[in-house]
């Protein structure tokens, strides 16, 4: 039995169970089931910071909430559907290092020509700060840093200060001390999220969380926190590489799934105004394997070069490995192929990789990842000109997708001119099924 007032909280999904499991039942993660204790909620307003005492009239709703607060960071401004919304808080996810503090901390410099700014740095010095704002070219005057870790004595420094902005890094480091849990912890990251929620929308304080995810799972990852925040963005990108993707995964004021991509040189992140030409301005010539897709990302086409790379398979099963894209669409992939042209791609391990790190979650990807195996297993390039999208059903049939005339009008944009597609256009070739790919695209 469990002890009163402990519970199991699941430090990925935020799931609460009686009793502890190695298996989350909710989000299937082994081992992130953790003891916490909890203590019953105080009376008071709920997170949303409404009371639910007195009910209102929907007419007498004052519809001036919504006023927004242009960044100047014409990337995000456009992701986030026109800037900030006055009083709202955001949540950036991602792994350690990818640019969160950085990204903030230009965010914090624009913003910071509206009024003051307040940076809660639970994980760094003021000092090393500095040392970033220099390194960016920030100034600093009217962004002020409150080091600390104790969430309750921020919140009382930033309300004595009263800024326009906040930003608070990390949500993993600060904690609420009459929680009894770790700080990181699922309770923690999730009540602290709350109060800070809480207090920005009693404020009309427009802010920011900045919130690690990890792949153990050990750090109570930001899905718990999703419901509770206005708008979540994540940035992604590989280490290996500069670019920077920010998905819009959440938000409450706008439209979701759309794109922002950066670079990360010298002096902080730099927006990226043509993605494609930046996606595939390392693509190796003439090699096999390599293949251009016209996908969509939200809204907004952008090519991305999928790479495959088909090898004996060392062991007895085969290792199907993917990046970017599901394990499970690589597998039904393979075995359409298997079928339809015959490869004996059960002897071969297959690994498949979109470049730059973005993770691609359309089926629009099939036919490209099928030419870039089929590329690789022949040992054939794929020709210069091409860039390839379409759906592979379980038939070997290619099937249409959504905003083709997007994809098509990228491609040529960007110089290529045969478009291998289940589509018609100019300087489209039309492909039925997968088995016409090997004579429409290899060289
Ligand atoms: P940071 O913003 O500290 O990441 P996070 O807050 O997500 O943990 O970014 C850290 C990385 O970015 C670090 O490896 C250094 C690099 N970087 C640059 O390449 N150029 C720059 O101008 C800055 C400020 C950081
Ligand atoms: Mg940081």
């Amino acid at each position: 039995m469990a002890k009163r007032g402990t519970v199991y909280i699941c430090q990925n999904c935020g799931f609460r169970s009686p009793a502890w499991s190695g298996k989350c039942p909710e989000c299937g993660q082994w081992g992130t089931l953790v003891e916490e204790v909890e203590k019953k909620r105080g009376k008071g307003v709920s997170w949303t910071g409404i009371s639910s005492s007195k009910p209102v009239s929907l007419s007498e709703v004052s519809a001036s909430n919504g006023e927004r607060l242009k960044t100047g960071i014409g990337e995000f401004d456009r992701l986030s559907g026109g800037g900030l919304v006055k009083g709202s808080v955001s949540l950036l996810s991602g792994e350690p290092g990818i640019g969160k503090s950085t990204f903030l901390l230009q965010l914090s410099g624009r913003m910071a020509e509206l009024g003051k700014v307040i940076y809660v740095s639970a994980e760094e010095s003021p000092e090393q700060i500095r040392m970033r704002a220099e390194r960016i070219g920030i100034l600093g005057q009217n962004i002020y840093v409150v080091p600390g870790n104790d969430l309750e004595d921020v919140l009382r420094v930033v309300e004595a200060e009263n800024p326009v902005f906040a930003v608070f890094d990390s949500i993993q480091t600060l904690y609420l001390p009459y929680i009894e849990s770790a700080s990181g912890s699922a309770s923690q990251v999730r009540e602290g999220a709350a109060r800070i929620t809480n207090f920005s929308k009693s404020k009309g304080l427009t802010s920011f969380i900045v919130g690690h995810v990890t792949k153990e799972g050990a750090i109570a990852g930001p899905k718990v926190l999703e419901h509770i925040v206005d708008a979540v963005y994540q940035f992604e990108g590989d280490r290996g590489y500069s670019f920077r993707v920010m998905k819009s995964l959440k938000n409450r004021f706008g439209s979701t799934g759309e794109i922002a991509v950066f670079q990360m040189g010298e002096k902080g992140l730099v927006e990226v105004p043509n993605p494609s030409e930046f996606f595939l301005s390392e693509k190796p010539k003439g090699k096999p394997g390599s293949v251009v897709f016209a996908g969509i990302e939200g809204t907004r086409p952008v090519l991305l070069e999928v790479q495959a790379l088909v090898t004996r398979a060392s062991f007895s099963t085969p290792q199907r490995r993917s990046k970017g894209i599901s394990q499970n669409r690589l597998s039904i992939i393979v075995a359409t192929l298997e079928k339809e042209l015959g490869y004996p791609l059960r002897n071969f391990d297959v690994f498949v990789n979109v470049v730059g790190g973005i993770s691609v979650d359309e089926p629009a990807v099939d036919l490209p990842v099928a030419l870039a195996i089929i590329s690789s297993y022949l040992g054939r390039p794929v020709s210069e000109e091409v860039a390839v999208f379409g759906e592979l059903g379980l038939a070997g049939e290619v099937r249409s997708v959504r905003l083709d005339e997007l994809r098509i009008r990228e491609a040529v944009r960007n110089g290529f001119s045969k478009i291998v597609a289940p589509s018609k256009g100019k300087g489209v070739i039309r492909i039925r099924s997968i088995r016409e790919v090997i004579d429409l695209a290899l060289v």
